[in-house]
């Protein structure tokens, strides 16, 4: 990638191409003192009232840097580094590959927790681990009571919902979902009636004094990888149907509508839903539920199989943090009669995640 100058024009050359770089789009990166805020780096001046014709008058090359005067007045000097950077501009968090793992994955992902490891390496490393497997255990985080909303708001900033701001995780009477029950829990993803979904859950041991309630997860990735390749035309389907997912209460009805396996732009993974519970499956021709119905058992088949089931019991002080939209997670039954079971689970999002790596990657030069 390099810069060139030709008739006071900039040009952008990269892979045998040539392209001008449009002088508005220089224009709006002036960045003196009277266009940008140092703090804040926002700008102080609104693109949008400029002339969108503004031309170079004048313009000039180093090594470091590119100065421009525009027919407007105005000067600045780019480095060409900040302009080559922009040329690159993809989200990092995207280029960290993911790690498709099963049953036998034996690195739990375990870090230590310390009251100052929110500004630490190890906080960069526990999320880099994160968007690696789709989940990290926190150890010995203290097992005060609500102390996951310290912990949260530490990363980035709670996601509440009708459960409160945080939720507790035990048997209780008259319960208004399954989770505050001591029944087995199939692996599912929280909330796929919520829009948007909660993107990543917090769950948080407090007490775990029974047998059984063991914790499980599921990477939703590597089943859909799998089904995409030994099950196409159940893949294909399962990612153009939407599925309408719905909780009701009392005090409220939520519902959403998607696939359940939901790919980005580029056809790659993007999310999962999975919650038999919760879901409608729209009317459609009967040889088409015949396949819809047939891919959802599969998915269910894989995602309820011991090959893909991570299996492990939670003690008190351990934090599991995972990913909402990748995996899946669920327990194991137990016997309330045995003594206490407490979970405090919350929610935050990526742009929690995101930022507080963004931020721990730039203050330690990595
Ligand atoms: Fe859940």
């Amino acid at each position: 990638m390099k810069i060139e100058l030709s008739d006071n024009k900039v040009f952008f050359k990269n892979n045998g191409s040539k392209k001008e770089i449009h002088p508005f789009w220089l224009r709006e990166r002036v960045n003196g003192k009277d266009f940008i805020d140092k703090g804040s780096q926002q700008r102080l001046f609104d693109p949008t009232e400029l002339k969108g014709n503004i031309k170079i008058k004048n313009v000039s090359l180093s090594d470091r840097y590119l100065k421009v005067a525009f027919d407007d007045g105005v000067e600045t000097k780019l480095t060409i580094q900040s302009i080559l950077k922009e040329f690159s501009n993809v989200n990092d968090i995207g280029l960290i590959e993911k790690i498709e793992w099963d049953s036998s994955l034996n690195n739990l992902n375990n870090f230590e927790f310390n009251n100052n490891i929110f500004e630490e390496k190890m906080m960069y490393e526990a999320l880099i681990s994160f968007y690696k497997y789709g989940f990290v255990i926190f150890k010995k985080v203290p097992t005060e009571n609500n102390f996951i909303v310290k912990f949260a708001n530490s990363i980035g900033s709670i996601r509440r919902t009708n459960f409160g701001e945080f939720f507790n995780v035990k048997s209780k009477p008259n319960p208004n979902d399954l989770a505050y029950t001591s029944l087995p829990l199939a692996p599912h993803t929280d909330n796929p009636y919520r829009n948007p979904v909660p993107c990543i859950q917090l769950l948080h041991c407090i007490e775990n004094e029974v047998s059984g309630g063991y914790s499980t997860l599921v990477d939703g990735y590597t089943v859909t990888e799998k089904l995409k390749k030994d099950y196409p035309n159940y893949f294909k389907i399962l990612t153009e149907i939407k599925v309408k997912y719905q909780f009701i209460d009392q005090d409220v009805v939520l519902e959403d509508w998607s696939e359940m396996i939901k790919l980005d732009e580029n056809k790659n993974f993007k999310q999962v839903r999975f919650s038999p519970r919760l879901d409608f499956v729209p009317l459609m021709d009967k040889e088409k539920l015949d396949l819809y119905y047939a891919a959802r058992n599969k998915i269910s088949e894989l995602y309820n199989s011991d090959t893909y089931r991570l299996e492990f019991k939670l003690v008190p002080g351990d934090l599991l943090m995972m990913d909402n939209y990748r995996l899946l997670h669920g327990r194991t039954s137990y016997d309330a009669n045995e003594g206490n079971r407490f979970l405090q689970g919350c929610y935050i999002d990526y742009d929690s995640t995101e930022g507080k790596l963004k931020h721990l990657k730039r203050k330690f030069k990595i």
